[in-house]
């Protein structure tokens, strides 16, 4: 994997799924805001890929940033995670339906390469399969090819994340995963990549722990230190080394989401975020 290849990950992504008519306009807006690093997928059920090119070609086309400025990340999905808007022949391999995905997703960023392609999620819920195996090799082959910088795996289990790493040489340079603060937010997965020094990106900081944003702890500590829960949560996040995505439309969120990056909690605030639910 030629990660030296790749420049920093931004500390912060922002995802752009489902804003459908509006991807182009809040992906512009998000990089204006300051956002460096772009997430999405070729997945037009939940993204609307073409889209964030169209916001991209603004920003550049308006000196805001140029592409070497951005880090891009976008994901093959399978079949089953798609609808009938596909972005490759699925009666091709699933090798061939990696290079269609991939080919269809420069085309909509107007790029000649991404910085990060991550599978979208592992064809079983329970193992790390031959599809599996055979669309990691293509990833592989697309890094290799200089169509991709680094490969990342989401929606997995610590049991995917095993088989895939005693299967393959070429292990995960990220993980991308929903994190719930009832499992410890995603401890497990969290202690696998840090051991390897796998960046462990985690979405749905905010809307999958609603109890943790609200609970009376972190509405304290946000009034005291003058700073929104959810800025709380991202602070929290970064602290316990998640990288955050926020897919956040409002202009103010996307600022707040971003000077969260400049807060720094005290330690035992950390500890206790971390175990409050799990
Ligand atoms: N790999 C996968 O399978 C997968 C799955 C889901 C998501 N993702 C990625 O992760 C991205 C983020 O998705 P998400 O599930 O985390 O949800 P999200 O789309 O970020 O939604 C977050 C919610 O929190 C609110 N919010 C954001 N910042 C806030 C702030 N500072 N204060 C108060 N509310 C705030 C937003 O409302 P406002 O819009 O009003 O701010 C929104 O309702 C997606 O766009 C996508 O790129 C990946």
């Amino acid at each position: 994997m030629p990660t030296e290849q790749v420049g920093p990950v931004p500390l912060f992504l922002y995802g752009t799924a489902w804003k459908e008519d509006r991807t182009a306009a809040l992906t512009e807006r998000a990089v204006r805001a300051g956002f460096r690093g772009i997430d999405t997928a070729n997945q037009r059920r939940h993204y609307f890929e073409a889209g964030v090119g169209e916001g991209l070609a603004a920003a550049y086309r308006a000196g805001i940033v140029t592409r070497d400025e951005l880090f891009l990340q976008t994901k093959f999905t399978y079949q089953r995670g798609q609808d009938h808007r596909l972005p490759y022949d699925p009666a091709s391999s699933f090798a061939e339906q990696v290079a269609q995905s991939l080919a269809s997703s420069l085309e909509h960023l107007g790029t000649d390469h991404i910085d990060s392609f991550v599978l979208h999620g592992p064809a079983s819920n329970y193992d790390w399969t031959d599809a599996d195996a055979e669309v990691w090799e293509a990833m592989v082959e697309e890094c290799n090819a200089g169509r991709a910088r680094v490969l990342g795996v989401s929606n997995v289990s610590l049991r995917h994340l095993e088989q895939m790493t005693a299967a393959h040489t070429v292990p995960p340079f990220l993980v991308q995963n929903r994190c719930y603060a009832r499992l410890g937010w995603d401890r497990e997965i969290r202690a696998f990549c840090h051991q390897r020094h796998i960046v462990y990106q985690g979405f749905s900081l905010l809307t999958a722990n609603v109890e943790v944003v609200q609970h009376p702890l972190v509405m304290e500590l946000a009034k005291r230190m003058g700073v929104s829960p959810a800025q709380i949560i991202f602070a929290f996040a970064r602290a316990i080394g998640i990288l955050p995505l926020t897919g956040t439309s409002s202009e103010t969120h996307m600022k707040q989401d971003l000077a969260s990056l400049e807060l720094s909690l005290p330690q035992e605030a950390v500890d206790a975020i971390e175990s409050l639910a799990g």
